[in-house]
C-alpha cells in the first residue's frame, strides 16, 4: 500500500503541562504530513479574551456568565505563517500574547468551566474530522477523540518541565522568575488533575512517555514507531 492509500489516523498527545508535548506533536505531525492542532492555544485565547475583556477579577476569580454568553463572539483558528503555526483571536495573531505568565496563570480556572470545554472540545472535534492530524492537550485521548488510533500520555518531574518553561519564555524575551514558573507548572497540574469535567487523566489504552530522561532523538524515534505500528494497525483489515 503506498501512503496514499493509507487511511490517515488522529493522534491524541495528552499530558502535564510544559512537559514537551507541543513540541513532539508539531514534529511528528511534520514528519507524517499530518496537521498539527494546538487544543491548549484555544484555552489560551478563550482566557486572552478574558482578561481583556475584564471577565477575570483581581483575585483570579473568572465571570463564568459572562463568558459563557460571549462564546458565540470568540472565533479561534490557526494561520501557518514563515514562523510556524500561529493561533489567531477573532482574526488577529496572538500567538506571542497567549504564552504570557498572566494568561498561563488564569488559563487552568477558564479550562475548568463546562461552557467553555463544550464549545472548544466540539471545535477541536471539528478539525478531526478529516483525520490525519496530531492534538495536543489534557482531555484528547479521554474526551474529544476517545477513539483516537495512537494515544501518548507525556510526563517529566515538575521540576524539569518548569526548566524548559522558563528557558522558553526567557529565549521568547518574555521575563520570568524560575520559581514562579514551576509554582504556576505545579498549580495548573493540580486544577487541571482535580477538575470535575474532564480532568487530566491517562487513557487506559494511552502509552506512557517519560521524557525526563530521554533525549530529544530518543523520544522521536519512541513517537515515530509508536505511529507507525498504529497507522498499521488501523490499516491492518486492508494490508
Ligand atoms: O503550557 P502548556 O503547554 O503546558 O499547556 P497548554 O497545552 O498550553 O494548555 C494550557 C492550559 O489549558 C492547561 O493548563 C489546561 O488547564 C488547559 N487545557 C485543557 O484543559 N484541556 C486541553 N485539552 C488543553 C489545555
Amino acid at each position: 500500500m503506498d501512503n496514499s492509500q493509507k487511511r490517515k489516523i488522529i493522534v491524541a498527545i495528552d499530558g502535564y503541562s510544559s512537559s514537551g508535548k507541543s513540541t513532539m506533536a508539531k514534529e511528528l505531525a511534520a514528519k507524517v504530513g499530518y496537521r498539527y492542532i494546538d487544543s491548549g492555544a484555544m484555552y489560551r485565547a478563550v482566557t486572552l479574551y478574558a482578561l481583556e475583556n475584564n471577565m477575570i477579577d483581581p483575585d483570579g476569580n473568572v465571570d463564568s456568565g459572562s463568558l459563557g454568553k460571549a462564546l458565540g463572539d470568540i472565533h479561534i483558528d490557526f494561520a501557518l505563517t514563515p514562523q510556524g503555526q500561529h493561533t489567531l483571536l477573532n482574526g488577529e495573531d496572538v500567538e506571542h500574547r497567549i504564552r504570557s505568565m498572566e494568561v498561563s496563570s488564569h488559563v487552568s480556572p477558564v479550562a475548568a468551566i463546562h461552557s467553555v470545554r463544550q464549545a472548544l472540545t466540539a471545535l477541536q472535534q471539528r478539525f478531526g474530522t478529516e483525520k490525519g492530524i496530531v492534538m495536543d492537550g489534557r482531555d484528547i485521548g479521554t474526551t474529544v477523540f476517545p477513539q483516537a488510533e495512537m494515544k501518548v500520555f507525556v510526563t517529566a518531574s515538575p521540576e524539569t518541565r518548569a526548566e524548559r518553561r522558563y528557558k522558553e519564555l526567557i529565549q521568547n524575551g518574555t521575563p520570568a522568575k524560575y520559581e514562579d514558573v514551576l509554582a504556576n507548572v505545579i498549580e495548573r497540574d493540580h486544577i487541571d488533575e482535580t477538575r470535575a469535567e474532564s480532568p487530566l487523566r491517562k487513557a487506559p489504552d494511552a502509552a506512557v512517555l517519560d521524557n525526563s530522561h530521554l533525549t530529544h532523538a530518543q523520544q522521536s524515534e519512541w513517537l515515530l514507531n509508536l505511529f507507525h505500528e498504529s497507522e498499521l494497525k488501523a490499516n491492518g483489515s486492508e494490508c
